[in-house]
């Protein structure tokens, strides 16, 4: 089925298309990113990677959330990364800063926009899990592993050289899908989540991963960027 996490229009075609074909949904994998991307902006006026990290997947559970409560108990696995903790997010009133999370052109940094998405990564999980934990659907976020020869690198020349260079000396590919694999199947995390992991052991966020007022922002400001794009303009002729 095709999804472009980057399209909430083909966000919902997915969400519809799945929805048809009345099957349960015990697992959700949020596993998608990209990484080092020149800076554009997609068809919703926002920065990519911002975008088909977060937003993209944050749409996809929201209008998945039904099917998963109806199916419950169910897992949503969301796969972050160590980089998260090179980043904040909230402004000097502590809400999280929509400049910073989609910035201009000129403010662009491809890096800094990708630890950003995942630490957006970590505060979509731990929200989700308080909201949709009483349903009996548990969400936990997890770092598979450090630079592993993947296609992450594939927008920039130098991360690929990087990655190469690094690879004698990483986690293969299924060694990186292993904590994914547990956060989605251990029957010891059934029930548990709001939790981080990395080399399938329960570890610490960074502090801001952990701040419920920035998680609780950042839910609030995806469901607004969302609204806005899903309501005509004023004016505009309904029919
Ligand atoms: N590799 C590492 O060292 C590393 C380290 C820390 C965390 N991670 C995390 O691990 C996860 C998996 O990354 P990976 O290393 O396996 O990279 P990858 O091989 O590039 O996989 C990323 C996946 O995202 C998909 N994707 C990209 N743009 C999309 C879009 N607009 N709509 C839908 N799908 C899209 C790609 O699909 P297509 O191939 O079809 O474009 C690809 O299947 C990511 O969340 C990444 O942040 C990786």
């Amino acid at each position: 089925m095709t999804l472009d996490l980057a399209s909430l229009r083909s966000v919902r075609e997915f969400a519809e298309a799945f929805k048809a074909r009345k099957l349960p949904l015990h697992i959700l994998v949020c596993n998608a990113a990209v990484c080092t991307q020149p800076w554009s902006l997609t068809e919703d006026g926002l920065e990519s990677t911002f975008q088909i990290c977060h937003l993209g997947h944050f749409h996809l559970v929201q209008l998945l959330q039904d099917v998963l409560r109806h199916s419950a108990p169910a897992r949503v696995v969301v796969v972050s990364s160590e980089s998260h903790r090179f980043t904040d997010l909230v402004d000097t009133c502590g809400k999280v800063d929509l400049n910073l999370l989609s910035p201009p052109q000129k403010e662009y940094w491809s890096m800094l926009a990708y630890n950003r998405a995942k630490l957006c990564n970590i505060l979509f999980s731990n929200e989700l899990h308080r909201r949709m934990s009483p349903f009996g659907v548990t969400c936990n976020a997890l770092h598979p592993g450090n630079m592993m020869y993947t296609s992450i690198h594939r927008s920039w020349w130098l991360m690929t050289l990087l990655f190469t260079f690094a690879r004698p000396f990483t986690k293969s590919m299924q060694q990186g899908a292993a904590t994914t694999v547990y956060c989605a199947v251990a029957p010891e995390l059934e029930g548990i989540g709001g939790m981080y992991f990395n080399n399938c052991f329960r570890c610490l966020p960074s502090p801001q991963a952990q701040d419920t007022t920035a998680a609780l922002s950042l839910w609030e400001l995806s469901e607004r960027l969302i609204q806005e794009r899903s309501t005509p303009p004023s004016g505009a002729l309904t029919l």
